[in-house]
């Protein structure tokens, strides 16, 4: 009796050597993914900063400059710019440790007063709220905006840490924002927390934040 040829599509060797391949090329493709995205997600250096090289995510010595969110014709979206010293609760001369235990410590509060159930930070989190990953640069808290009055205050800061510690008092939206017991120190914290958050270059995510807002440009 004639054998029938066998086509390659019903070899049990072909498919098995394609598994392989397969499995073998992600692999390698997945660790130089993890390795990539590790070295762009990692904080740079205050010493980086100073010399004003590009970073994506800078370091916790950021609070001690001036942010600002400008559109970048080449990318598309605006993109945080890191600008010159500026005070931030009456100082600019925070230290690599102090600036790190400060956004520490603002971590832990939004942590442990778990702001992520209604607000979405780098977003992750729930959609009661608005996304807070550029809420710094939100002009409602600059000296154009309603908050400064609102909380009688000078700066942006003040005014962003006197509503953390009474939202109720100064409500805005239909929602409101809970009052959670935070204290001056926990506001300080989260408000430098936040304001390291928003000079992470985040390819212009949340999208249209700029335009929601009307132009960002938090100078
Ligand atoms: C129960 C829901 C809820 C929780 C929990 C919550 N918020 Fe809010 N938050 C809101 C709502 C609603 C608004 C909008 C109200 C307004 O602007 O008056 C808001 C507004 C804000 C704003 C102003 C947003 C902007 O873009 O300018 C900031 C900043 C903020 N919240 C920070 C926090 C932080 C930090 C925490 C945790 C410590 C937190 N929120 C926890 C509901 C919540």
């Amino acid at each position: 009796m004639e054998e029938r040829p066998t086509s390659v599509w019903s070899s049990t060797r072909f498919w098995r050597k394609s598994a392989g391949w397969v499995t073998g090329v992600s692999a390698v493709l997945l660790i130089w993914l993890s390795v990539d995205t590790v070295a762009q997600i990692s904080m740079s250096t205050s010493a980086e900063l100073d010399a004003k090289q590009p970073m994506r995510v800078p370091p916790a010595t950021v609070i001690n400059h001036k942010i600002t969110y400008e559109y970048d014709a080449k990318r598309g979206h605006e993109i945080p710019i890191i600008g010159e010293k500026e005070s931030f609760f009456g100082r600019s001369d925070y230290s690599d440790e102090e600036a790190a235990a400060l956004l520490r410590h603002g971590k832990l509060t939004v942590q442990a007063k778990n702001c992520m159930s209604c607000h979405t930070l780098l977003g992750n989190g729930g959609y009661f709220a608005p996304d807070l990953t550029k809420a710094w640069l939100d002009p409602a808290w600059s000296d154009a905006g309603p908050y400064m009055a609102m909380t009688g205050t000078q700066t942006r800061e003040e005014a962003m840490a006197k509503f953390l510690m009474k939202p109720s008092t100064f409500p805005t939206h239909a929602r409101r924002m809970p009052e959670l017991g935070i204290t001056e120190d926990e506001a300080k914290a989260v408000v430098a927390f936040l304001k390291h958050m928003a000079s992470i270059d985040t390819n212009g995510f949340p999208r249209n934040f700029a335009k929601i807002n009307g132009g960002v440009n938090a100078k």
